[in-house]
Protein backbone atom coordinates (compact mmCIF):
# COMPACT_ATOMS: atom_id res chain seq x y z
CA UNK A 1 0.00 0.00 0.00
CA UNK A 2 1.14 3.25 -1.08
CA UNK A 3 0.37 6.75 0.80
CA UNK A 4 1.38 9.42 -1.38
CA UNK A 5 1.27 13.34 0.30
CA UNK A 6 -1.60 12.77 2.58
CA UNK A 7 -2.74 16.12 4.20
CA UNK A 8 -5.35 15.34 7.13
CA UNK A 9 -7.27 18.03 9.29
CA UNK A 10 -9.60 17.50 12.04
CA UNK A 11 -11.68 20.42 13.37
CA UNK A 12 -9.24 22.54 11.95
CA UNK A 13 -6.19 20.93 13.20
CA UNK A 14 -3.84 19.79 10.94
CA UNK A 15 -2.71 15.95 11.96
CA UNK A 16 -1.61 14.45 9.13
CA UNK A 17 0.93 16.70 7.41
CA UNK A 18 1.76 15.95 3.77
CA UNK A 19 2.84 11.93 4.86
CA UNK A 20 4.64 10.02 2.30
CA UNK A 21 4.84 6.45 2.89
CA UNK A 22 5.51 3.05 1.45
CA UNK A 23 3.68 0.34 3.85
CA UNK A 24 5.13 -3.34 2.19
CA UNK A 25 6.59 -4.99 5.29
CA UNK A 26 4.89 -7.82 6.92
CA UNK A 27 4.51 -6.21 10.56
CA UNK A 28 5.07 -2.44 11.01
CA UNK A 29 5.13 -0.48 14.42
CA UNK A 30 3.70 2.95 14.72
CA UNK A 31 5.16 5.09 17.47
CA UNK A 32 4.77 8.70 18.50
CA UNK A 33 3.69 10.47 21.59
CA UNK A 34 0.39 11.72 22.05
CA UNK A 35 -1.81 13.59 20.00
CA UNK A 36 1.01 12.97 17.28
CA UNK A 37 -1.40 11.06 14.68
CA UNK A 38 -0.91 6.91 14.69
CA UNK A 39 -4.92 6.51 15.57
CA UNK A 40 -5.65 9.05 12.36
CA UNK A 41 -3.43 7.18 10.74
CA UNK A 42 -4.81 3.80 11.13
CA UNK A 43 -8.26 5.37 11.33
CA UNK A 44 -7.83 7.27 7.51
CA UNK A 45 -5.98 3.48 6.06
CA UNK A 46 -9.52 1.71 7.47
CA UNK A 47 -10.94 4.22 5.24
CA UNK A 48 -13.38 5.79 8.51
CA UNK A 49 -11.74 9.09 7.81
CA UNK A 50 -10.87 10.81 4.31
CA UNK A 51 -7.63 13.00 3.62
CA UNK A 52 -8.16 16.56 2.79
CA UNK A 53 -5.18 15.91 0.01
CA UNK A 54 -3.17 13.05 -1.19
CA UNK A 55 -3.93 9.37 -2.66
CA UNK A 56 -3.24 6.08 -1.06
CA UNK A 57 -2.82 3.03 -3.22
CA UNK A 58 -3.51 -0.39 -3.45
CA UNK A 59 -4.97 -0.39 -0.21
CA UNK A 60 -6.37 -3.98 0.65
CA UNK A 61 -9.85 -5.08 -0.24
CA UNK A 62 -10.38 -6.49 3.64
CA UNK A 63 -8.97 -4.19 6.87
CA UNK A 64 -9.52 -5.38 9.78
CA UNK A 65 -9.02 -2.74 12.86
CA UNK A 66 -8.70 -2.99 16.35
CA UNK A 67 -9.98 -0.12 18.31
CA UNK A 68 -8.23 1.98 21.18
CA UNK A 69 -11.16 1.54 22.82
CA UNK A 70 -12.37 -1.88 22.92
CA UNK A 71 -15.97 -0.46 23.93
CA UNK A 72 -15.82 0.79 20.59
CA UNK A 73 -15.70 -1.93 18.37
CA UNK A 74 -17.72 -4.86 20.31
CA UNK A 75 -21.10 -4.53 19.02
CA UNK A 76 -22.76 -7.86 20.24
CA UNK A 77 -23.81 -9.35 24.18
CA UNK A 78 -22.14 -12.67 23.79
CA UNK A 79 -19.30 -13.20 23.16
CA UNK A 80 -20.44 -16.15 20.58
CA UNK A 81 -22.59 -13.39 18.72
CA UNK A 82 -19.88 -10.91 18.36
CA UNK A 83 -17.52 -13.76 16.56
CA UNK A 84 -20.43 -15.60 14.58
CA UNK A 85 -21.17 -11.94 13.48
CA UNK A 86 -17.87 -11.77 11.70
CA UNK A 87 -17.93 -14.95 10.47
CA UNK A 88 -20.78 -14.91 8.87
CA UNK A 89 -19.99 -11.54 7.69
CA UNK A 90 -17.12 -13.07 5.86
CA UNK A 91 -19.32 -15.50 4.03
CA UNK A 92 -19.27 -18.72 6.27
CA UNK A 93 -22.89 -20.27 6.57
CA UNK A 94 -24.56 -19.32 9.76
CA UNK A 95 -25.38 -22.87 10.67
CA UNK A 96 -21.46 -23.53 11.03
CA UNK A 97 -20.51 -20.26 12.70
CA UNK A 98 -21.18 -21.41 15.65
CA UNK A 99 -18.78 -24.37 15.29
CA UNK A 100 -15.92 -22.23 13.37
CA UNK A 101 -16.32 -19.76 16.46
CA UNK A 102 -15.52 -22.50 18.58
CA UNK A 103 -12.76 -23.78 16.32
CA UNK A 104 -11.47 -20.05 16.67
CA UNK A 105 -11.05 -20.35 20.41
CA UNK A 106 -9.74 -23.26 20.59
CA UNK A 107 -7.10 -22.55 18.23
CA UNK A 108 -5.93 -19.45 20.35
CA UNK A 109 -6.71 -21.20 23.74
CA UNK A 110 -9.16 -19.02 24.52
CA UNK A 111 -12.16 -21.51 25.31
CA UNK A 112 -12.87 -19.92 28.52
CA UNK A 113 -14.58 -17.52 27.00
CA UNK A 114 -16.92 -19.34 25.03
CA UNK A 115 -20.26 -18.69 26.80
CA UNK A 116 -19.63 -15.47 28.44
CA UNK A 117 -21.42 -12.32 28.32
CA UNK A 118 -19.66 -9.28 26.96
CA UNK A 119 -20.16 -7.44 29.71
CA UNK A 120 -18.55 -9.65 32.38
CA UNK A 121 -15.46 -9.73 30.16
CA UNK A 122 -12.16 -7.70 31.88
CA UNK A 123 -10.68 -5.23 29.91
CA UNK A 124 -8.11 -7.72 29.11
CA UNK A 125 -10.39 -10.24 28.04
CA UNK A 126 -12.52 -7.64 25.28
CA UNK A 127 -9.26 -6.89 24.00
CA UNK A 128 -8.59 -10.62 23.26
CA UNK A 129 -12.06 -10.70 22.38
CA UNK A 130 -11.38 -7.77 19.53
CA UNK A 131 -8.30 -9.01 18.26
CA UNK A 132 -10.04 -12.28 17.41
CA UNK A 133 -13.35 -10.75 16.01
CA UNK A 134 -11.20 -9.19 13.69
CA UNK A 135 -9.09 -12.34 13.03
CA UNK A 136 -12.96 -13.95 12.63
CA UNK A 137 -13.61 -10.96 9.29
CA UNK A 138 -10.70 -12.50 7.32
CA UNK A 139 -9.04 -9.96 6.89
CA UNK A 140 -5.77 -8.62 4.36
CA UNK A 141 -4.34 -6.47 6.64
CA UNK A 142 -4.80 -5.90 10.71
CA UNK A 143 -4.60 -2.82 12.15
CA UNK A 144 -3.98 -2.11 15.96
CA UNK A 145 -4.39 0.79 17.80
CA UNK A 146 -2.81 -0.12 21.62
CA UNK A 147 -4.19 -3.38 21.32
CA UNK A 148 -2.04 -3.98 24.53
CA UNK A 149 -3.11 -1.39 26.51
CA UNK A 150 -4.67 -1.83 30.06
CA UNK A 151 -3.57 -5.56 29.64
CA UNK A 152 -1.94 -7.61 32.49
CA UNK A 153 1.82 -9.77 31.37
CA UNK A 154 -0.61 -13.12 31.00
CA UNK A 155 -3.21 -11.10 28.91
CA UNK A 156 -0.55 -9.10 26.96
CA UNK A 157 1.17 -12.27 26.07
CA UNK A 158 -2.05 -14.15 24.66
CA UNK A 159 -2.54 -11.04 22.44
CA UNK A 160 1.09 -10.73 21.06
CA UNK A 161 0.77 -14.71 20.65
CA UNK A 162 -2.19 -14.22 18.31
CA UNK A 163 -0.16 -11.04 16.25
CA UNK A 164 2.79 -12.78 15.69
CA UNK A 165 0.75 -15.99 14.51
CA UNK A 166 -1.17 -14.48 12.07
CA UNK A 167 0.23 -14.00 8.34
CA UNK A 168 -1.62 -11.19 7.38
CA UNK A 169 0.00 -7.71 7.17
CA UNK A 170 0.17 -6.08 10.71
CA UNK A 171 0.51 -2.23 11.62
CA UNK A 172 0.39 -1.97 15.49
CA UNK A 173 0.58 1.82 17.10
CA UNK A 174 1.78 1.27 20.63
CA UNK A 175 3.87 3.06 23.87
CA UNK A 176 4.74 -0.19 24.83
CA UNK A 177 8.08 -0.46 22.97
CA UNK A 178 9.19 -4.14 24.01
CA UNK A 179 6.15 -5.16 21.59
CA UNK A 180 7.83 -4.44 18.34
CA UNK A 181 11.37 -5.40 19.40
CA UNK A 182 10.35 -8.48 16.27
CA UNK A 183 8.88 -6.48 14.12
CA UNK A 184 10.59 -5.83 10.31
CA UNK A 185 9.97 -1.88 10.71
CA UNK A 186 8.74 1.23 13.08
CA UNK A 187 7.67 4.73 12.29
CA UNK A 188 7.78 6.95 14.67
CA UNK A 189 5.12 9.93 13.90
CA UNK A 190 5.33 13.57 15.43
CA UNK A 191 3.23 16.26 14.78
CA UNK A 192 1.76 14.10 12.08
CA UNK A 193 4.94 14.39 10.20
CA UNK A 194 7.47 10.95 9.61
CA UNK A 195 9.95 11.92 12.46
CA UNK A 196 12.30 8.34 11.66
CA UNK A 197 11.79 5.15 10.09
CA UNK A 198 13.57 2.21 10.04
CA UNK A 199 14.92 -0.75 12.22
CA UNK A 200 13.08 -1.04 15.00
CA UNK A 201 16.14 -0.78 17.80
CA UNK A 202 17.29 2.05 15.77
CA UNK A 203 14.21 3.97 15.92
CA UNK A 204 13.06 3.18 19.61
CA UNK A 205 16.71 4.33 20.44
CA UNK A 206 16.20 7.85 18.54
CA UNK A 207 12.69 8.25 20.43
CA UNK A 208 14.13 7.07 23.79
CA UNK A 209 17.22 9.93 23.47
CA UNK A 210 14.84 12.69 21.90
CA UNK A 211 12.96 11.92 25.36
CA UNK A 212 15.92 12.46 27.80
CA UNK A 213 16.66 15.76 26.41
CA UNK A 214 20.02 17.30 25.36
CA UNK A 215 22.88 16.53 27.21
CA UNK A 216 21.55 13.66 29.41
CA UNK A 217 22.57 11.05 27.14
N1 LIG B 1 -12.33 13.69 16.14
C1 LIG B 1 -11.39 14.62 16.27
N2 LIG B 1 -11.68 15.92 16.18
C2 LIG B 1 -10.74 16.87 16.31
N3 LIG B 1 -9.45 16.62 16.53
C3 LIG B 1 -9.09 15.34 16.64
C4 LIG B 1 -10.03 14.27 16.54
N4 LIG B 1 -9.38 13.11 16.68
C5 LIG B 1 -8.08 13.44 16.89
N5 LIG B 1 -7.92 14.77 16.87
C6 LIG B 1 -6.64 15.49 17.03
O1 LIG B 1 -5.72 14.90 16.13
C7 LIG B 1 -4.42 14.87 16.69
C8 LIG B 1 -3.89 13.46 16.59
O2 LIG B 1 -4.67 12.60 17.40
P1 LIG B 1 -4.51 11.03 17.38
O3 LIG B 1 -5.60 10.50 18.22
O4 LIG B 1 -4.40 10.58 15.98
O5 LIG B 1 -3.11 10.88 18.11
P2 LIG B 1 -2.38 9.58 18.68
O6 LIG B 1 -0.98 9.63 18.16
O7 LIG B 1 -3.19 8.38 18.39
O8 LIG B 1 -2.34 9.86 20.25
P3 LIG B 1 -2.42 8.85 21.50
O9 LIG B 1 -1.03 8.35 21.72
O10 LIG B 1 -2.86 9.75 22.62
O11 LIG B 1 -3.42 7.78 21.20
C9 LIG B 1 -4.55 15.40 18.12
O12 LIG B 1 -4.16 16.75 18.11
C10 LIG B 1 -6.02 15.27 18.40
O13 LIG B 1 -6.44 16.27 19.29
MG1 LIG C 1 -4.15 7.00 19.56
Amino acid sequence: MELRRISLSLESTRVLNDLSLSLTEWRIGLIGPNGSGKSSLLRLIKGLINADSGEIENRPARIGMVFQNPEHQLLFPTVMEELCFGIIEQGHRAESAEQSARDLLAKHKQEGLLNKAVHELSAGQKQLLCVLSVLADGADLILLDEPCASLDHAAKRAVMGIIRGLPQQVIMATHDFDLLNDFDRVIWLDSGKVREDGRPDQVIAEYLRSLSGPGLT
